[in-house]
């Protein structure tokens, strides 16, 4: 092994073979098994979406209709694991809440033996129902107030934000955060998605392989990123800041990376970008355009022009947080709601890797000491 081996980053280095999705980062085209996203995000729901991912095809009425029913029953969580949400400190990012949560949430359903296929699904299915009542539940525990049930009666969207506001949402408000959901679901192999592959190889349970995938979305250059796009825009504060807020930022580190921009594989504008902001446009009215929108709009002009020479243009944060906002979504809530979709694709990832697995098993290339001497502790200067 030689330097000239060495990706940092792994860029460009196949970790897997899948079939779950596509992207093309020069088209910005992204396909959910064959499927355009945008087509996805408009005409589907979560959960058909969730089951084309994990089952390969989309499913017939009655597949669905089971589907469906399954989630709906598995949304409850025992009450031993809403006393553990509360005994969480409210001051903890809803992040790290998630991911332990996740993880607890495994030792009410032991799964140890993921060669079970009926079991595999039943635990797919608890994971997938489960994750928004546990991130609704922290989200209001810390704020001293009860958990809300789940609903059966409400699609998985609508469930989700009864559980987080008490109340049911608009038709129009469920249908955004329907099309969120779809558009987060699955994105290759990412940061996250990885980890789940990483850590579904080693054979660890469907909870502990997506509890890692939850901490890997947690970082700000991964799902993180959306909240950080929220701050960053309050902190520019009015559409006519964003020039010299961005060149004090680039005479301080000419590096600055703006939160929302670049991505790994898109060198064009993020297709769910595109429909995100779709979305906004549809939400508000030119004349009641919330403040931050409009700071978003013109710190995507201004940076297309320095930065889309190198390929840096809006990815899938730089418009969710707007959008999350102006639904009464809590920022710290954002990266939590990109991890109650991704989980339908890491867990079509861990069904996947289980298929014909091999432990991930990389090289490295040693750049430390060789022979070092042990000098006795009282030996040492
Ligand atoms: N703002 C300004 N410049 C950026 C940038 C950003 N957000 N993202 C990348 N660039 C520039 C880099 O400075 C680098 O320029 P150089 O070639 O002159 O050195 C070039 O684009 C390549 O960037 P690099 O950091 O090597 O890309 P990467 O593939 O390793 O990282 C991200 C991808 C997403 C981590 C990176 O774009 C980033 O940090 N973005 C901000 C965080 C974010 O929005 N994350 C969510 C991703 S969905």
């Amino acid at each position: 092994m030689t330097d000239s081996d060495y990706k940092p980053g792994l860029e460009d280095v196949p970790a897997a073979k899948s079939a779950i999705s596509f992207i093309d980062g020069k088209r910005a085209q992204l396909e959910y098994r064959g499927v355009p996203v945008e087509i996805l995000a408009r005409e589907s729901c979560f959960e058909e979406t969730a089951w084309l991912l994990l089952k390969g095809d989309l499913p017939t009425q009655k597949e669905l209709a089971d589907f469906d029913a399954d989630l709906r029953e598995r949304r409850g969580i025992h009450f031993r694991l809403k006393d553990l949400i509360k005994c969480l400190p409210s001051t903890g990012h809803p992040m790290e809440a998630l991911q332990a949560t996740t993880a607890a949430l495994g030792m009410f359903h032991p799964h140890r033996q993921v060669t079970c296929a009926t079991k595999n699904w039943d635990a797919a299915c608890r994971i997938l129902a489960g994750l928004p009542t546990v991130v609704a539940a922290f989200a209001r525990t810390r704020r001293g107030e009860e958990p809300i049930d789940p609903r059966p009666d409400l699609d998985h969207a609508a469930n989700f934000y009864y559980m987080l506001f008490g109340k049911e949402p608009s038709a129009a408000t469920r249908k955004v955060l329907d099309a969120c959901l779809i558009l987060h679901a699955e994105h290759e192999m990412n940061a996250s998605t990885f980890t789940a592959r990483v850590t579904a190889s080693t054979l660890a349970s469907p909870y502990q392989t997506i509890a890692a995938a939850v901490g890997s979305l947690s970082g700000p250059l991964h799902g993180g990123a959306n909240e950080e796009v929220l701050l960053m825009l309050e902190k520019i504060g009015a559409k006519e800041n964003v020039q010299s807020w961005l060149d004090e930022k680039l005479a301080n580190d000419p590096k600055f990376k703006v939160m929302g921009l670049g991505h790994r594989v898109y060198k064009v504008k993020d297709p769910r970008a595109t429909v995100l902001q779709e979305l906004a446009e549809h939400m508000f009215a030119e004349s009641a355009r919330p403040k931050n929108y409009e700071i978003a709009l013109e710190l995507e002009r201004i940076t297309a022009g320095i930065y889309g020479a190198k390929g840096v243009y809006p990815n899938v944060d730089f418009y969710s947080g707007v959008v999350y906002q102006s639904l009464g979504i809590p920022t710290d809530v954002f990266t939590p709601i990109f991890a109650i979709a991704r989980v339908a694709g890491w867990l079509a990832h861990w069904l996947e890797q289980l298929n014909g697995n091999r432990i991930f098993r990389p090289a490295q290339i040693f750049v430390g000491k060789a022979d070092a001497a042990y000098v006795p502790l009282d030996k040492r200067p």
